[in-house]
């Protein structure tokens, strides 16, 4: 999986595959490039047409498919991308100052994200008109 946008990435979980069941493990400064200090999960999505659609000023996450698969699109301002997340193994980085959605979601998709910090709303980009006005300024 090759990036292409600005202030990401593809980060890997270590697995352990195995009959009785599947392991994926995720470690702050470790695999994961950044301390880990809020985890959530999103389910239930296949009624929803897209989730994200924002930007954070300085909070970066990883986010996953831990289960189904789901496309995550990209955006740094100058540079798009679309990427279909279908291995709970590999993940994206969203760093800060990168315009995000999810959408296309299969039934059984479950979307896992680890966090640098805790959730503060004055983090958020929540219009594109806001995203670019911040990337001008900064
Ligand atoms: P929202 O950011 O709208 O979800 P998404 O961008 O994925 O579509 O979050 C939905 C609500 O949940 C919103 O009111 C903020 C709240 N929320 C928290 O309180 N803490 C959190 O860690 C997150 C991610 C969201």
């Amino acid at each position: 999986m090759e990036i292409k946008v600005k202030n990401s990435g593809v980060a890997k979980l270590s697995s352990w595959k195995e009959p009785r069941g599947n392991l994926f493990v995720a470690e702050g400064d470790r695999n994961i490039p950044f301390p880990i200090r809020r985890i959530y999960f999103m389910n239930n999505l296949e009624h929803a047409e897209f989730r994200g659609d924002h930007a954070h000023k300085a909070l970066t996450q990883a986010i996953f498919a831990a289960n189904g698969s789901f496309v995550l699109g990209l955006d740094d301002g100058e540079t798009k991308q679309e990427v279909l997340l279908n291995n709970p193994e590999e993940g994206i980085i969203l760093g800060p100052m990168l315009w995000h959605n999810m959408r296309q979601f299969s039934k059984d998709c479950v979307i896992l994200v680890l966090a640098s910090d805790y959730y503060s709303e004055s983090d958020y980009l929540r219009t594109y008109d806001q995203f670019l006005e911040f990337l001008r300024k900064s």
